[in-house]
C-alpha cells in the first residue's frame, strides 16, 4: 500500500490537525515525520478543543495507530504534559502511540541554547518557540544527540552528562543573560523520561515496511510549513526541519516510490508567526479583521499571528517543492464579510514583474501585484455542500485551482470536525 502526505503549505498553522483528524477514519497508522513540541495541532469536535505538539493528530480515533517518526524531536518534559491532558480520555498509549527508536531527544539544555542564541542575535533573532529545536537537530547532524533508543542502554545518562557540560559551555561562550535552575529542570527532565519509556519504542521503519507489505494504510502528518523548510522556507527565518514531502522519506524511512497523495493544505489568507519576510503582510485594518474573526493566536506559545492576503506565487512554488495532487483551502470563513479580496500572483522584484519565488523575498526587494476578486458576506459555518457556498466564495476556488493547477478537494468553513465540504 501507498503512503499519503498531509503538509502546511504556507508558515505553518494552517489547519492540519484538524485535516489529519477528519481523515484518520480512512488510515491505519498516523505518522508524525519531523518537528517537534514546536508545533500547536489544533482539533475540535463535542464541543471540546486539544492541542497536540507531539503526538500526532489521530490519537482520538479508537482504530488507529498513531507513531512519532525517527524525524521528529521530542521533548519528554512536553510530551508527559500531553499524555497528561489526555489522561481522561482512556485511550492505551501503549498500545496505540508509538515512538521511533530513532527519534532525538530535546535536553533542558537544548532549550537552554535556543534562548541563548536567540538573546544574541537581538533584532536579528528568529522568533523561534524556544522549545530546543534548533539545538537539538544541531546535535542530530553534528553526530552528538542522544535518541529515544539510547533510553533504552545502560549508559545513556553519561552520554547526557557529557553532552550537557558540552551545552552549558556553549551557553557561557553565548553571554546571554538567562536565568536558569538546571536542578529543578533536570529532575523534571529525568521524570518525564521515565514517563516515556512506559511507550513502546519500535524501529519505526521496520514497522512502517511490513505495515505497507500488509495493506496497512499510513498517512503522514507534516508540521510547520513548506516555507519554514530548512532548504526551501524563507532561510535564516525558518525551522530545522524538512518540512516538504521529502521530509517524510528521511522522517519515516518510507521510499519516495512509495509516496501517492500528496495533500497541501493552505489558509485562504495568509498568516507567519515570528520573524521573517512576508510580502503580502498587511498592517491595516483588514489584516486586524483576519486576526480577529480567524483567532490568529499561536496553539504553542499564544503569540498573536501576522495577517495577509493569500499569496499565490509564494503558494504555487509550495505546491511545486512538495508535489501536490490534492488541495485543502482553510478558514474561507474568517473572510466573509470583506467587499473585495486581494490575491497576490506576483512579485515586482528589484523593480521587474516576477511570478516566481526568488531567492531574497525582503520588504526592499519585493512588492505584491495584487488580482481583486468580489467578496462574500454570508455565515459559512454552518454549510455543509458545496452548493451552498455563495457564488463569489466559488469563483475565489475556481480561480486558484486555475492559478494552482491542482484540485481543491476540501473547503474547511470552521475549527470543528463537522466543518470540513468535501468536493
Ligand atoms: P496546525 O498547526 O496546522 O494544526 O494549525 P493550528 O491548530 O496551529 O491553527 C489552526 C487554527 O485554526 C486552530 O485554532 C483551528 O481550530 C482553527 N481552524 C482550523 N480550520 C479552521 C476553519 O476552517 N475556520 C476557522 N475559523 N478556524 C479554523
Ligand atoms: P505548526 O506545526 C507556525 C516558527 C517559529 C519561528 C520559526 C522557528 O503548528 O504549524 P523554531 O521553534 O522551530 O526554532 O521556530 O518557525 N514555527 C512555527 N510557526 N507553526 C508552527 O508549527 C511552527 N513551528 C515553528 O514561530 O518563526
Ligand atoms: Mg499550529
Amino acid at each position: 500500500m501507498a503512503v499519503d502526505l498531509l503538509l502546511g503549505l504556507q508558515w505553518g498553522d494552517e489547519g492540519k490537525g484538524k485535516i489529519v483528524d477528519v481523515l484518520t477514519k480512512d488510515y491505519d497508522i498516523i505518522a508524525r515525520f519531523q518537528g517537534g513540541p514546536n508545533a500547536g495541532h489544533t482539533l475540535e469536535f463535542d464541543g471540546i478543543k486539544h492541542v497536540l505538539h507531539t503526538i500526532p493528530s489521530g490519537i482520538f480515533h479508537e482504530d488507529a495507530i498513531n507513531l512519532v517518526g525517527n524525524g521528529v524531536v521530542i521533548d519528554p518534559v512536553i510530551f508527559k504534559r500531553e499524555l497528561n491532558n489526555l489522561e481522561q480520555y482512556n485511550i492505551d498509549f501503549k498500545e496505540k502511540l508509538l515512538i521511533s527508536r530513532k527519534a532525538h531527544l530535546i535536553l533542558p539544555t537544548h532549550r537552554l541554547l535556543d534562548a541563548a542564541s536567540e538573546a544574541s542575535k537581538g533584532k536579528a533573532k528568529i522568533g523561534s518557540t524556544l522549545k530546543g529545536i534548533g539545538p537539538t537537530y544541531m546535535d542530530k547532524t553534528g553526530r552528538n544527540g542522544i535518541r529515544v533508543g539510547d533510553l533504552e542502554l545502560d549508559d545513556w545518562k553519561e552520554r547526557y552528562n557529557s553532552l550537557r557540560d558540552k551545552h552549558l559551555a556553549m551557553i557561557d561562550f553565548y553571554n546571554a543573560e538567562i536565568e536558569y535552575d538546571l536542578t529543578e529542570l533536570e529532575v523534571e527532565f529525568f521524570k518525564s523520561v521515565e514517563t516515556l519509556k512506559t511507550l513502546t519504542f519500535i524501529d519505526s521503519e521496520e514497522y512502517l515496511h511490513q505495515a505497507q507489505r500488509t495493506g496497512k494504510t499510513i498517512l503522514a502528518e507534516g508540521a510547520q510549513g513548506s516555507l519554514l523548510d530548512i532548504d526551501f522556507g524563507t532561510y535564516p527565518y525558518v525551522t530545522s526541519s524538512t518540512t516538504t514531502a521529502a521530509g517524510a522519506c528521511t522522517g519515516l524511512g518510507v521510499a519516495p516510490t512509495k509516496i501517492k497523495e500528496v495533500f497541501g493544505i493552505f489558509k485562504a489568507y495568509t498568516t507567519r508567526v515570528g520573524s521573517g519576510p512576508f510580502p503580502t503582510e498587511l498592517f491595516d485594518e483588514a489584516g486586524e479583521i483576519m486576526g480577529r474573526v480567524g483567532n490568529e493566536f499561536g496553539a504553542t506559545t499564544g503569540r498573536p499571528h501576522r495577517c495577509g492576503w493569500l499569496d499565490l506565487v509564494a503558494l504555487k512554488y509550495a505546491v511545486h517543492v512538495n508535489g501536490v495532487t490534492q488541495l485543502m483551502m482553510m478558514k474561507g470563513d474568517v473572510l466573509s464579510g470583506f467587499d473585495t479580496l486581494k490575491v497576490c500572483t506576483a512579485y515586482k522584484y528589484k523593480g521587474e514583474r516576477i511570478e516566481h519565488f526568488p531567492y531574497n523575498i525582503e520588504a526592499e526587494n519585493v512588492e505584491p501585484v495584487y488580482t481583486e476578486m468580489k467578496g462574500w458576506k454570508a455565515d459559512l459555518t454552518k454549510m455543509t455542500k458545496e452548493s451552498e457556498l455563495p457564488q463569489e466564495m466559488l469563483d475565489y476556488i475556481h480561480f486558484l485551482e486555475k492559478e494552482l493547477e491542482v484540485p481543491i478537494k476540501i473547503v474547511s468553513v470552521g475549527p470543528d470536525r463537522k466543518q470540513t465540504i468535501l468536493r
